[in-house]
């Protein structure tokens, strides 16, 4: 890691650390937790039940709940206070295990000082979380082992980071094999320029760090992972002049991602696939991502990547998985990644991040009807 980027990573550590108290400390109103997705009943509950001194200094961008928790071994990349690792610690139940790994010393003071309080409230005999001080791009060094975790989640801190290839290397390499990582993170429409991207005020906010969201895919697929499913987007909207006159005409969505570390010799045959229903709460449909729907006892054609993915990670057993034979498609490259855009699929579901508070009411569960609706009409 160059000097610049140690001491981007100093100011970011200070801002988080010493600077920002509660969410609404944060200067360009980015941050909120809104869902554009409905959440299930219990993930909805699990945010509830995380104490208000964590909540209060929730600084994520998104919301990172992925199906079929149960038992898993999670890692939260950047964690924060702790908000998701607690959440989820309740969603993985007493078998699974939540690790969360952040730089910032005070991050870590807060989440460790409410291990207990969650799991007494989760009535576990033994804590499900745990809290390691360290870079998320050097896992290895903070004794994160490698080969170890069904998923990898991360909120709003990939923007923060200066070497992302890092990063996602040490995520695929932590990441069992079919394991998934699922995160949400800002983006910005447009390449930023050199300028914006030295600017430190935008730094702490995430703004000059962020990736364009094209980057993002062949990023990731330079470190081994399958091709990245966009879950679902929201617009950022940045109302504060001084900072709106910095970005001139780059603008900012947040987008939640998934993708998979699927074995490099598989199979990438078509598949006829067909959803069994069996993932607790979502007994009817399965909706991996923006474009992707499964319903129960409906059998659909999917490409050789995402049977793949299917066959390898821990939804294999919730589907029918049959090869078809058949010529490799060919592929148009100009419509290839349209549908992993997080500007236009917000634009599809007609939603918006804007200045919010993080209190219990207008939390992650409060605009579940709203968006429910909203995502069907965008469907009809
Ligand atoms: C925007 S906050 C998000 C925190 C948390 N995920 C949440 O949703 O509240 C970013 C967090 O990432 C941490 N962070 C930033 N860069 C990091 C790095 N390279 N390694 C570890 N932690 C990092 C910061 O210390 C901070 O706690």
């Amino acid at each position: 890691m160059s000097l610049a980027d140690t001491s981007i990573q100093d100011q970011v550590k200070s801002y988080y650390g010493k600077q920002l108290k509660r969410s609404e400390d944060l200067q360009t109103d980015v941050t909120c937790s809104k869902p554009c997705i409905p959440l299930s009943k219990s993930a909805c509950e699990a945010m509830t039940l995380v104490h208000p001194e964590v909540t209060q200094r929730y600084f994520g961008c998104g919301l990172v709940v992925p199906e079929k928790l149960e038992g898993c071994k999670v890692l939260d990349l950047g964690s924060g206070s702790g908000r998701d690792c607690f959440a989820l610690s309740k969603l993985v139940g007493p078998n699974g295990h939540v690790t969360g790994v952040d730089m910032t010393d005070e991050q870590i003071q807060i989440s460790r000082k409410y291990i207990s309080y969650h799991q007494e409230k989760f009535n576990y005999k033994e804590a499900n979380v745990d809290f390691v001080q360290g870079y998320i791009e050097k896992l290895g060094a903070a004794g994160i082992q490698y080969n170890r975790f069904d998923i990898l989640i991360s909120n709003c801190v990939i923007c923060l980071c200066p070497d992302k290839k890092a990063v996602f290397e040490e995520a695929y390499r932590v990441l069992k094999e079919g394991g998934e990582m699922y995160f949400s993170d800002m983006y910005a429409s447009e390449p930023l320029d050199e300028k914006l991207k030295k600017d430190s005020m935008l730094w702490g906010e995430g703004l000059a760090g962020a990736l364009y969201w094209k980057d993002l895919i062949s990023l990731v697929k330079q470190c081994g992972f399958s091709t990245p499913y966009l879950v679902t987007a929201s617009h950022i909207e940045i109302k504060k002049d001084q900072v709106l006159q910095k970005i001139g005409a780059v603008k900012y969505a947040s987008g939640t991602f998934r993708f998979f570390k699927v074995p490099l010799d598989g199979n990438t045959k078509k598949a006829c696939v067909t959803y069994q229903g069996t993932v607790t709460e979502h007994q009817d449909q399965l909706r991996f991502d923006s474009i992707h729907t499964f319903k129960k006892d409906q059998a659909v054609e999917v490409d050789g990547e995402l049977a793949l993915v299917l066959k390898t990670s821990r939804f294999a057993s919730h589907f029918l998985i049959q090869p078809i034979e058949c010529e490799a498609p060919v592929k148009d490259n100009t419509q290839q990644y349209c549908h992993l855009n997080p500007f236009l699929l917000a634009d599809r579901l007609g939603s918006s991040i804007q200045k919010c508070s993080k209190t219990q009411t207008d939390g992650p569960c409060a605009s579940q009807t709203k968006a429910t609706s909203k995502e069907a009409e965008s469907k009809s």
